[in-house]
């Protein structure tokens, strides 16, 4: 099988930069090269198109299921914005002064083709936790597994992965207003040692409830790489998963949005939103590079 890129299946990094640039016009390949494929320093770079770009480089082959990002409008009034990109350079690595040259550099290998939409800085919390205080990630696929839920398996895309990419804003003060044995009710597990919820303990609008889904039989698994955002103001989470197949990301949010069972609608939507949303398509390793002329 082609190579995925690898940074996406790498152990959790200390610190992220997320980096979406709209581009201009319909190009057939993108400047920068020799950053594509300069290693970063204690790092990795991972590089994604949305839609339109992923048709018009002529050196990437067009996966048949990629799409722009729609906007979701669910029960109670709920929604997902759509602000789709077209592309998504994700950096992530130790050393955050690394990173930072390294998404300096990009903006400007890009200035002539793309306008720098939306930078996010994220970091690792206490133990691979969310603000919330709840680790995230304690069911993401392990070994293996992790590349299967995330990379296409076969076929001309074989390594290849479609992203979900999106801009979450929690209000902590409301979360944690809550008493903890509440709180562990919207996520479905405890919040100290990560224990899933049993019984009548974990309730059908938990969050792990309305993400641990089965379509015709399969569980629907994606492997996430989520990392908190944002400062005092405005701190959340930066939502990003991986999957061999774009619409099990469309299944996950039409569950938490209570479009699957208007009743039950994920809870964690009451503390949290989503400001931002684009889809975009992961190329294997080497059609990646491709897509980048001198
Ligand atoms: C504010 C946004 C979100 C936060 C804070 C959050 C946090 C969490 C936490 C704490 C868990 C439990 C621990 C774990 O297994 O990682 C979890 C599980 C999970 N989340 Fe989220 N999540 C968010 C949004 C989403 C979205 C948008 C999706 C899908 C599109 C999603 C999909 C999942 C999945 C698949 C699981 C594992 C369920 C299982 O099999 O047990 N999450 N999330």
């Amino acid at each position: 099988m082609a190579q995925w890129q690898t940074g996406i299946v790498q152990d959790d990094s200390s610190h992220h930069i997320f980096l979406e640039f709209a581009v201009r016009g319909a190009p057939t390949a993108l400047p920068g090269r020799a950053l594509a494929m300069a290693s970063v320093p204690d790092g990795a770079q991972v590089l994604a198109f949305g839609a339109g770009l992923s048709r018009s480089l002529a050196e990437v082959p067009a996966p048949e299921g990629i799409a722009d990002f729609t906007a979701i409008e669910g029960a109670e009034g709920l929604s997902a914005p759509a602000t789709q990109r077209d592309l998504f350079i994700w950096l992530q690595g130790e050393r955050r002064d690394e990173l930072f040259a390294r998404a300096l550099a990009w903006r400007d290998a890009l200035i002539e083709v793309a306008d720098l939409a939306t930078e996010e800085h994220g970091f690792r919390f206490r133990d691979s936790r969310d603000l919330t205080g709840f680790v995230d990630g304690s069911a993401n696929p392990k070994g293996d597994a992790k590349a299967a839920a995330a990379c296409i398996g076969e076929g001309r895309q074989a390594g290849g992965s479609y992203v979900l990419a999106q801009r979450w804003v929690h209000n902590l003060a409301a979360f944690h207003a809550l008493p903890i044995s509440d709180q562990e009710r919207v996520i479905g597990r405890t919040k100290a040692e990560s224990i899933e919820l049993t019984g009548d303990a974990m309730l059908p609008n938990s969050h792990v409830s309305r993400t641990d889904i089965k379509r015709g039989g399969q569980a629907v698994k994606i492997y996430r790489r989520s990392a908190p955002v944002g400062g005092v103001r405005d701190a959340g989470l930066y939502f990003l998963a991986f999957s061999a197949d774009l619409n099990r990301f469309r299944w996950l949010l039409e569950s938490m949005y209570g479009l699957r069972d208007p009743n039950f609608r994920d809870r964690l939507l009451s503390y949290s939103k989503p400001v931002s949303g684009s889809f975009f398509y992961a190329p294997p390793a080497d059609a990646m590079l491709a897509a980048f002329k001198n």
